[in-house]
Parts: structure tokens; sequence; C-alpha cells
């Protein structure tokens, strides 16, 4: 019997607890004793095989029904296991005589009665489908972008790459679904309101975290950030987490000091801290009015600005964004805001390396019906907070996800609305918030860029090491 490895006993320790728990990996993880007691290479294993257990699980489950023998019965536990160890056989580069013996560890450890079927199962797959998915890799290597190789090779629904070169086109779809096989880079924002950016960059430096300027004033991704959480530099609101892309539209978003702004899908208040600490660069503060339709969200949000002292600047309601028009604003100033931002629920398209329990819910018929549906809502969202922006204020709109059914779609219908009638679309990279952040900072948007067929817009493509891809319209109200 082969010893089985901490960092594979903790990857399927975290996928048990995830099954049932019905939570967020990404929650679980940042909370897990288990793979904080790791060493760093382990730790940064264990990650990987985790994630990616949970993004490959759909492809995983179909390919061991297709392998299972009639009749063998498999309990959920063994199942988990199946799934850590198949997708290391298939995705990682592990040998494959590893991959089985570990796998059979895992099954064992899950059900002593498990070890023959599941060792049998790993050899099928390695005999069968590993080659499969090893010669899709090898034409996706070298340009190749066939609809059915990008599947296989990112482990996603089919469907899922289908809307994306529908949406964006081949070379977009490929590089983002190519994205996925590596862990998302991990971007802080300097809190401007606490310090600047060379004291921010020493802080994280004397963290041993690494900070990498990107080149827009304040942002740095972090060359080993594992010690984030522990460093204390989150909680003190030193910095804020947040992905580039979510900067840049924060950024976009931002309005003037002085100005008030109508926030909707709040959060956990990250764009709200990222605006102020914007606004601040330019010299005052914004006041926000931000809603959001969970309770939930809201007292986090509420308590993280009370603690860095945003209390008396920034409101926090609980309230459904498309009611907004009917009044049951807690705040609302007299001739409309100066600015609102919709910052929409959206199907995360663009942030499954951090999401990845989203890959599978949008597979075959479940795709089509979540775009349906948020496409109503976020059109929805998108109506109602325009009635509350003052003639010649800003209107800005985002979402986590690159699918055009959510973003110029929705801008193309809230144009045609009573609403829509007098706002007319922006360019995004000219937004005076981006511009304070330095002239670096548009001509990396500018870089970052993907395909749009609304003018103005920003679609920011996501490439391996890169940031999420988002979408951001800025639309202005005429006067
Ligand atoms: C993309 S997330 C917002 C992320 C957040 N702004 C941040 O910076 O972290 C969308 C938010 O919209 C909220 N939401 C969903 N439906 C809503 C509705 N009908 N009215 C208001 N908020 C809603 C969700 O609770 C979620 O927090």
């Amino acid at each position: 019997m082969a010893r089985l490895s901490d960092a594979r006993r903790v990857a399927l320790s975290l996928v048990v607890e995830r099954r049932l728990r019905g939570a967020r990996m990404r929650e679980l993880m940042r909370g897990s004793a288990a793979l904080d007691a790791l060493g760093p290479r382990d730790r940064a294993f264990a990650t990987r095989l985790t994630f990616g257990a949970v993004l490959a699980e759909g492809l995983v489950r179909r390919l061991i029904e297709a392998r299972r023998r009639p009749g063998v019965r498999l309990r959920a536990r063994v199942r988990d296991a199946l799934s850590v160890s198949a997708f290391e056989l298939l995705y990682l580069s592990t040998p494959t005589d590893v991959c089985v013996s570990q796998g059979t560890e895992l099954a064992r450890r899950a059900d002593p009665h498990a070890a023959d079927v599941a060792h049998a199962l790993l050899r099928a797959l390695a005999s069968h489908d590993l080659p499969v998915i090893e010669a899709a890799r090898g034409r996706v290597a070298v340009g190749g972008n066939d609809e059915g190789d990008l599947a296989l090779v990112a482990a996603v629904p089919p469907v899922l790459v289908r809307e994306l070169v529908a949406s964006r086109g081949r070379p977009f779809a490929r590089e983002l679904l190519v994205s996925l096989s590596e862990p998302a880079p991990v971007y802080v924002a300097a809190n401007h309101l606490v310090q600047g950016d060379d004291e921010a960059a020493r802080l994280l430096d004397a963290a041993g975290l690494d900070p990498r300027p990107v080149g827009m004033g304040g942002s740095f991704a972090l060359g080993r950030p594992a010690g984030l959480a522990r460093s204390g530099l989150v909680d003190d609101g030193r910095v804020v987490p947040a992905d580039l892309s979510s900067q840049l539209v924060a950024a976009a978003a931002a309005p003037a000091p002085g100005e008030s702004l109508l926030e909707v899908g709040q959060g956990r208040a990250t764009k709200t801290l990222l605006m102020e600490s914007c606004v601040h660069s330019r010299g005052g503060l914004a006041r926000i009015h931000a809603i959001d339709a969970s309770p939930f969200k809201v007292d986090l949000a509420r308590g993280r600005l009370g603690r860095l002292g945003l209390g008396e600047r920034v409101s926090c309601q609980v309230l459904d964004g498309r009611k907004v028009a009917e009044g049951g604003l807690a705040f609302a100033p007299e001739g409309g805001f100066d600015a609102a931002f919709v910052d929409a629920p959206c199907t995360g398209v663009g942030t499954l390396r951090r999401h990845p329990e989203a890959v599978w819910s949008l597979a075959d018929d479940a795709l089509g019906e979540a775009l349906r549906s948020l496409g109503a809502l976020q059109t929805d969202l998108l109506r109602a907070a325009a009635t509350r922006v003052r003639r010649g204020g800003t209107l800005v709109f985002a979402t986590c996800s690159p699918l055009r059914h959510e973003d110029e779609d929705v801008i193309r219908a809230f144009l045609a609305s009573p609403e829509g009638g007098d706002f007319s679309v922006r360019d995004v990279l000219e937004s005076a918030g981006l511009a304070a952040l330095g002239p670096r900072a548009v001509t990396l948007a500018r870089d970052l860029a993907g395909p749009t067929d609304l003018e103005g817009c920003l679609c920011v493509r996501q490439r391996l090491g890169g940031p999420d891809a988002h979408f951001c319209a800025r639309l202005v109200r005429g006067t």
C-alpha cells in the first residue's frame, strides 16, 4: 500500500466538506486549518487539486459513469475521492502510475472496500480518456480552437464554449478557456484613504507578499499571496484584495469628490471601498448610498465600512434594486444622484477560476435559462437606477461575465426602454476616475480590452496569468 500524500488527503477532505455543507470552495479554503498546516508546496498543490476537482466535476462525473461497470455502486465519498484523482490524472502532469496508486489510497480512505473499484476505474480513464484529452490539448497548444477540443481541455460544458465563441469570437474564448488551467492571480489595491502607493508597497513587501506594480496607480499583483490574510493588511484596510478588472470597473464608476452616487448590488463593499479610495486620490470623498437585496451582505458591508471609518460617507440599505424607482431609498438627493453604479448579479463566467462551482451549474439548458432570467433582472436594475440619476449624470453598468446576453444586449435593451431614452454610451476608457489612476492605467485598460460591438464599452480579456473577464458600460444622461 502506498502512503497517501498530505496534499491529496486535505484536498479530499475539502471536497467532501463542500458537498456536505454546500459551501463555496473559496470560503471553505479560507478557514481551513488543515490547509494552513501544509507547507507552501503542498498547500499550492492541494489548492490546485481542490479547485480543479470542483471545476472539472461535471466532466469527470460523466466519464466515470461511462466507465463504471453496471451494478457497481459508488458511495458519495468515493465519488469525491475519484473526482480529485481523476482530475489529477486527466489534467495535471503527474505520472499515471502515481495518480492511480494515490487515487486508490484516496478511495480506500473514503471507503476501505472501494480500493479495487477505484483502481479499475482510474486505469480505465487512463487507457481510454486520457489519450483523447491529451490529443485535444496538443491541438489547442498549437493554436487549435475547435469548440469540442476547448470544452475538453478546459473541462467545461460545451454549451459554455459555444456561448463564449458566439459572444466574443474564438480567439477570446480560447484565451479564457486556456486560462482556467492555472489559478487566478491575486491582486490588491492600495487603500488611498489610509496611505500612498509607496507605503502600501513597503508594507506588502515587509509581509513577504512580493508585490509587483501592474502599471495602474496603487495596484499590485502578489508573487507570494499565501500570507495575505495572515498579514493583517486586509483587516486593517491598508489594502483591498480585488481582481484588477474589478479595480478598473470601480475606477470607471467612481464619481468626482463631493458628488453623490447610488450603488446597486454592493455585495461586501469591495468596489465601494475602491471607489472611495479612487475619489480620495482626486482630493475628497463621495457620498455613496449603497443597496443590496441580501441582508447578510449589507450587514457585512456596513461593518466593514464602519471599521474603516467610512460610516459617515457611505450608507448601506437592504433593498431590491428593481424598487428604487418607487421610493424606499433611505437617502435620495433632490434632483437625483450625480451618478449610479449597477454592479449586476450575473453568471460569473469571468470569475470561474475563483468560483469553480459555477461551471457545471451552467451545463446544457441551465446556461440559456440563467442568461434569460439574469438578462431581464439586469435590464430592470438598470432601468430602475436610471430614474435616480440627475440630468447630465452618469450611469455605469458592470458584470463579471463576457457573455453578450448579459452585457451589450442588456445595454441595448436599456437604451430602447423609456428610462434609457435620454442616455447615451460614453467611452469607459475616458472616465475621469480611470484617468486619476495615471496615464498608464488607461493604456493598461486598452491593452486588456477585448472585442465589443458597442463602441465605448469595455470587455476585459482573460488570459493566462491575467485578470478576470469583466464587462463595463458607461452611460451619460442628457441635460
Ligand atoms: C456582482 S455582485 C456585487 C459585487 C460587489 N459590488 C463587490 O464589489 O464585491 C452582485 C450583487 O447584487 C446583489 N443583488 C442580486 N439581486 C439584486 C437585486 N434585485 N437588488 C439588489 N441587489 C441585488 C447580490 O446580492 C450581489 O451582492
